[in-house]
């Protein structure tokens, strides 16, 4: 069902359906009610010689410690990421038969308006509705997923999808050199790689504590960008076993690297624990972007990061890799976890 539908209609003397209830969500720790802010990493000193070194040490170890962190000074244009933004909040809050248009297809990709992927007729569900698209490489694009009302989103989905191609490509030579190996081989691992953009729409919950906005996963890409659409916060990370709130600045990207990244620098770098959760009060929307590396990859600690230690991962193929991960419900890191020698 649609859950922005399901949260209107649901009052004071009803209650949330049983599939949506998640007893974890109110009993599992929380370390702080306080949002934390995560490790913050300026772009433009990144590619400035004078600061780069020493900005290339802090994202070092945000990535160490962290797994996660915010990208300030990032260059995307202003008023793409205002435009944008504008235009999320405008297709999410039309009429539920306009998004329906763009519904998931079974077309054997997730793509389209719907909800998370369900696998079992037990399996509990997210509070939260998303519109999924591929939106690189270009000739993979399905359009009939793209709405084409507002009718700049489709323009400004194509716009931004090349500027976080361009933010991962920059990216990945510093977390090369960070990690010991040549700045141009992750960028060539990921070059023209597939990229996912999700758009999610949390509804608010008068029972906050008893639903998952988004169920708790590690990502199974090389990195993820996550954009705060309207500032509603909800985000949370697993640090030393517990769940801490995170609190991203305006317009700031948070920045994760997942399994891919883990596997290939033999785990120097963690792909780390997150979910969402909600409120009772506002909707939160989010824009989530995935960068993939090349279908054709085999994924393996890199021999220059291994060096003359030893492999901390087995190998798989990514697409058994991606098989295994959308083949199993989300519930932690459990895919790389069977990787680990
Ligand atoms: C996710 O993709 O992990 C959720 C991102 C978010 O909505 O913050
Ligand atoms: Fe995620």
């Amino acid at each position: 069902p649609n859950v922005q539908a399901l949260a209107t209609s649901i009052n004071k003397s009803s209650l949330v359906p049983e599939r949506y209830v998640r007893p974890e969500a109110k009993v599992e720790p929380v370390a702080s009610t306080d949002d934390i802010e995560l490790p913050i990493i300026d772009m433009a000193k990144l590619i400035d010689q004078e600061f780069s070194n020493e900005e290339a040490s802090k994202l070092h170890l945000a990535c160490q410690e962290w797994g996660f962190f915010q990208l300030v000074n990032h260059g995307v244009p202003e008023d793409l990421m205002e435009g944008l933004k504008v235009d999320i909040t405008e297709f999410f809050s039309k009429p539920l038969e306009e998004k329906m248009a763009y519904k998931q297809d079974n077309d054997g990709t997730i793509q389209g308006y719907g909800q998370v992927f369900v696998l079992s007729e037990e399996q509990k569900l997210d509070w939260c509705d998303m519109l999924y698209i591929m939106t690189r490489p270009v000739a993979l694009r399905n359009m009939k997923y793209w709405p084409t009302s507002p009718p700049t989103f489709r323009d400004n989905i194509d716009r931004f999808s090349l500027e976080l191609t361009k933010l991962a490509s920059c990216l990945w030579n510093y977390i090369a050199k960070n990690v010991g190996v040549a700045p141009e081989v992750f960028a060539q691992l990921f070059k023209d790689h597939p990229q996912v953009i999700r758009f999610n729409y949390y509804p608010p919950c008068l029972e906050p504590d008893k639903v998952v906005g988004h169920s708790p996963h590690s990502d199974a890409t090389g990195i993820s960008f996550v954009l705060h659409v309207n500032d509603v916060q909800g985000l949370q990370i697993r640090k030393d076993g517990e769940w801490i709130n995170i609190k991203a600045l305006p317009n700031a990207f948070v920045v994760n690297l997942g399994d891919i990244t883990e596997i290939l620098s033999n785990g120097i770098y963690k792909s780390v624990e997150h979910r969402v959760m909600t409120n009772t009060e506002n909707a939160r929307i989010s824009l989530a972007s995935f960068q993939s590396p090349d279908n054709s990859i085999m994924l393996r600690p890199l021999p220059e990061v291994i060096g003359d230690g030893k492999p901390n991962y087995g190998s798989i193929s990514y697409q058994e890799f991606m098989k295994a991960f959308f083949d199993k419900q989300l519930d932690g890191k459990s895919v790389v976890d069977t990787l680990k020698l």
